[in-house]
């Protein structure tokens, strides 16, 4: 029997630290945002050209010939490693006729031939081969014919791509966010999946969704006992980046304080040989204790978490990068999301995941000696890159896909969000404190579609 007391907890009062608040604003949040074509034609025109993309991971394109396409919109991108082994993209589109050079999400290829005439690109763009070269009159200028550039830079494992010659670099783009996910290193995780769902929902009513915690005690039930939404810590950053920092470990204090620790508890203390039976302290003392645990086992384990701070051994932190991109980190665990808009109808979109865990090295725990219980997880990360797999919001409906059961949760919900959004009966949301997040990002967006 554990002896665990409950105790009052103090509340903590939720702290909004706005770094930068947004040019303008609040704007009204009105549905016609998530519904008009128009304004998903203005997004394609002036907010997605004038800024940094998410395209994929860095390690797709590690050696030369790999490449990567970022379907956005009505654009294709590519994204290349050249023999020269540094980063290149380009617009996807071939320049003899206008078809799409790549079709494949991602792969290896010597040279990019276009499937129409068999036009030919280098990994660096240039156009090597046009078959019946002699046939054209005057000559193809291959110069003036290679595929068209566009902009790319790499953080942390991430290739982000931008159409705008004027934008600021990449790293400046994302502010202190770098300093935010690097510690992380997602490049040291390995890739477990990379899925992508088709819903029925704007792109943006996705991207609400990961900006607030006000839905979870009422859509995530498994969540609302584990976490105490309301005391995050949230960051409104310069260019509509945001940041949220929840603690882990902890139990919602608006409800009973339990007497034994909870189901994450009791398999974080187990992972470090203690049974969550045999625990004397105080449940709410959970979360200073697994901090403790992992900083003292971490590194006998094969875990290496000298980048990051104790609070970082146990709490969860997400970062929405303007204007698609979200990035769910914990020490051991990470997952890049983003939402792609369809090219014509407002009302469907793609929604990414890609889902990382971080394995412990095994050499190192051998070398002390140690066994320990392998994390559920652990047994979960493929020897090899897992594939990409497509599927749509019935199949997760239906059960015979998963993203999770909280992505799943949020998956049932969008489309009637998105539903209600088209009705007569709904003109502007109405927000609560907890969803400033949501505010400060259509504030950003409102910068870029002014009026
Ligand atoms: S359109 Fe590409 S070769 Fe003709
Ligand atoms: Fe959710």
């Amino acid at each position: 029997m554990s002896t665990i007391r409950p105790t009052a907890p103090p509340v903590s009062a939720r702290a909004t630290i706005v770094h930068d608040a947004a040019p303008s604003g609040p704007h009204p949040i009105t549905a016609a945002r998530y519904i008009d074509t128009d304004w998903l034609r203005r997004e394609f025109d002036e907010l997605f050209p004038r800024t940094w993309l998410f395209a994929g991971l860095e390690r797709d394109v590690a050696e030369p010939g790999e490449y990567l396409v970022l379907e956005i919109g009505d654009e294709s991108l590519l994204v290349s490693r050249t023999d020269d082994g540094e980063l290149a993209a380009f617009y996807n589109v071939c320049q003899h006729r206008g078809a799409r050079v790549m079709v494949n999400d991602r792969g290896w290829s010597r040279q990019f031939v276009c499937p129409y005439h068999g036009w030919t690109y280098e990994n660096d763009g240039r156009l090597s081969v046009v078959p019946d070269a002699d046939r054209f009159t005057p000559p193809v200028d291959c110069a003036a014919r290679s595929l068209r550039p566009i902009r790319v830079e790499a953080f942390s494992d991430m290739v982000f791509v931008c159409l705008d010659a004027d934008a600021p670099p990449l790293l400046e783009f994302l502010g202190p966010l770098v300093d935010a996910i690097a510690p992380y290193d997602l490049a040291g995780m390995t890739l477990t999946a990379d899925q992508t769902v088709q819903l029925d929902a704007n792109w943006k009513a996705v991207v609400d969704n990961f900006g607030e915690l006000y839905h979870v005690e009422h859509i995530h039930p498994q969540h609302a006992e584990v976490f105490d939404c309301p005391t995050a810590e949230i960051h409104l950053y310069d260019r509509g980046h945001t940041g949220l920092i929840i603690d882990g470990h902890v139990v919602n204090t608006r409800l009973d304080i339990p007497e034994d620790p909870n189901l994450y508890m009791t398999m974080a203390l187990q992972r470090y040989g203690i049974d969550a039976a045999d625990y004397t302290g105080r449940v709410l003392d959970i979360r200073l204790d697994v901090q403790r645990l992992r900083r003292e086992h971490g590194p006998r384990l094969g875990y290496d978490y000298a980048a990051l701070s104790d609070e970082r051994l146990t709490d969860i932190e997400q970062y929405n990068v303007f204007p698609n991109t979200i990035v769910t980190l914990q020490p051991d665990d990470a997952i890049i999301m983003r939402a792609r808009p369809h090219p014509t109808d407002p009302n469907k979109c793609w929604w990414d995941k890609l889902s990382f865990h971080r394995q412990p090295d095994p050499a190192v725990s051998e070398a002390a000696g140690v066994t320990f219980e392998p994390h559920p997880r652990d047994d979960r990360a493929p020897a090899e890159r897992p594939e990409h797999d497509g599927f749509t919001q019935d199949d997760i409906i239906e059960g015979r896909k998963s993203m999770t059961i909280t992505i799943d949760q949020d998956v049932h919900l969008i489309r009637d969000v998105q539903a209600g959004m088209r009705s007569r009966g709904f003109d502007t949301a109405r927000l609560c404190d907890d969803e400033v997040r949501v505010q400060h990002y259509h504030d950003w967006l409102c910068h870029h579609l002014p009026g």
